[in-house]
């Protein structure tokens, strides 16, 4: 099956911080193979903007590096490469001071779409956006794209917010989690919203409770040092967990629309009641040398987690009484991404009190293996009885839609959507804020509690206290493997 693609308009798209990782490793591959798509009109433009002094053919030659590094083999068609290295230009820029600048300003067109990817240290947001501002650089009709982390508590995320809002307005913020852009995490929308099948039971009459696991099989080696700063409440639950959570449990929005999805998803953050620390459970992976937190991260004394586990109450009417269990941690047992909803016990079994009997879980496979399996009872085939089982309903997205499937990458749609000015897919400032909101005292608590994180072992399924977090409420988590 070939997807269908819709060119974008013309643009001149800027990435500050062009020669770093991120750019390379999943900007520019992810322009690339929209251009190979044909989604990129002819003309349209990407300047690199970084401090080092090099020039257009050094940034090219960079950028062709980058694609053989990051991308597979089978997806360079060296003709569609060099034309669109051919689109590529460089400046060398000072981001707080004013070599550059004019250079850049001399690149830019008239009439075509402006936008500018802060791939950079958030420090640098502001002096960025007074001097895109300052030099005319950026307008009214351009867009500004921003990366996490977007603050580290709610005072560092509200001047982040003051620094952009100075020069541009909240229709050209573009501020990118990117589990947005993911293809099933947007399945996740179509699931709920266009089937009539599970919204009369998406409420806590019929949801037992919700599971939501990101269990991912790497550490923190090489960015040790910056994760250690961070953690995964602040790396992982804040954005990308809590996106999740607004999705599974927000209201209907009116239409498929930038403020009507954020405006239903801000009221579920609204809604979560002040964690209990009681309800919280924090980790370390403590392992032989090359695989132990402590070892990676640099700070031999850190009481950093590198897994949370957690229990939420969305308190409003369709979510009362209806737990949210959350658990997200690095070097465990397999890479898992799912959120699994399990329903209730039908009020009355006609089988009797039958020990067969089995919830109804719908399970959203995120990745890896995208799709979607509903357990459901039948009836064990063969005499001997009415004897119940619970099989699955299983459909794998790429059986189901074709195992050619192109899916782009959550960047390369988050970038188009820019270029087209779709804000669906990025989180408003309010959002962002409320989020850091209900996350600034969770980590108060335990800064005063002045406790550690438990350790556990590197390709477990995480600390036994996780464990005991469900047991005590008599159910147990789903099985990462
Ligand atoms: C990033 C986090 O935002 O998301 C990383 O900083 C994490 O720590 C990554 O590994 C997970 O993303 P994905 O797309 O691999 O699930």
């Amino acid at each position: 099956m070939v997807a269908r693609v819709i060119p974008v308009d013309q643009f001149d798209l800027v990435i500050f911080g062009a020669t770093g990782d991120l750019s390379r490793r999943k900007i520019l591959p992810g322009l690339y193979r929209r251009w190979r798509e044909g989604q990129i009109p002819e003309g349209a433009r990407i300047i690199g903007a970084a401090r080092s002094e090099m020039g257009q053919d050094a940034f090219r030659q960079m950028v062709a590096e980058a694609l053989t590094e990051f991308l597979p083999p089978r997806e360079i068609d060296a003709a569609k490469r060099d034309s669109f290295l051919q689109m590529l230009d460089y400046v060398a820029i000072d981001a707080r001071g004013d070599g550059g600048w004019q250079a850049l300003a001399d690149l830019m067109r008239e009439d075509v779409v402006r936008a500018f990817y802060l791939s950079v240290a958030p420090a640098l947001f502001g002096d960025i956006a007074e001097r895109l501002h300052a030099r005319g650089i950026a307008g009214r009709s351009s867009r500004i794209v921003v990366e996490k982390p977007f603050g580290k508590d709610l005072a560092t995320a509200r001047a982040l917010n003051q620094a952009l809002a100075a020069y541009f307005y909240e229709d050209q913020i573009y501020r990118i989690d990117h589990y947005l852009g993911k293809e099933t995490v947007q399945n996740l929308m179509a699931v709920r919203f266009a089937n009539i099948l599970f919204e009369p039971l998406w409420n806590a009459q019929f949801v037992d409770h919700v599971q939501i696991t990101v269990a991912e099989t790497v550490g923190v080696d090489g960015r040790g040092e910056y994760y250690d700063h961070s953690g995964a409440m602040r790396d992982m639950v804040q954005n990308h967990m809590m996106q999740l959570l607004c999705l599974i449990a927000m209201e209907p929005p009116h239409h498929f629309e930038p403020d009507a999805m954020r405006d239903e998803k801000l009221k579920v953050i609204r809604a979560l009641d002040p964690l209990d620390q009681t309800d919280l459970v924090r980790g370390q992976y403590r392992g032989a040398e090359g695989d132990d937190y402590l070892a990676q991260s640099g700070n031999p004394d850190s009481v950093t987690e590198s897994f949370i586990a957690m229990k939420l109450h969305v308190s409003n009417w369709r979510w009362k009484g209806t737990p949210f269990y959350l658990r997200t941690g690095k070097r465990l047992k397999a890479r898992v991404s799912e959120i699994a909803i399990t329903f209730k016990e039908p009020p009355h079994s006609i089988f009797g009190e039958s020990k067969q009997w089995r919830e109804n879980v719908l399970v959203i496979r995120l990745q890896p293996d995208e799709g979607m399996d509903l357990r459901v009872m039948i009836k064990e085939p063969g005499p001997g009885g009415m004897r119940l089982k619970d099989v699955a309903l299983d459909m794998s997205f790429a059986e189901a839609l074709g195992n050619d499937l192109d899916v782009p990458d959550a960047y390369e749609r988050l970038i188009m959507d820019v270029i087209r000015g779709n804000q669906t897919l990025f989180m408003r400032g309010d959002e962002v804020e409320a989020a850091w909101a209900w996350v600034d005292p969770v980590i108060a608590g335990w800064e005063a509690r002045e406790d550690s994180p438990e350790p556990y072992e590197p390709g477990s399924t995480g600390p036994e206290g996780a464990l005991m977090l469900l047991h005590r409420d008599g159910r147990r988590w789903r099985e990462i493997r």
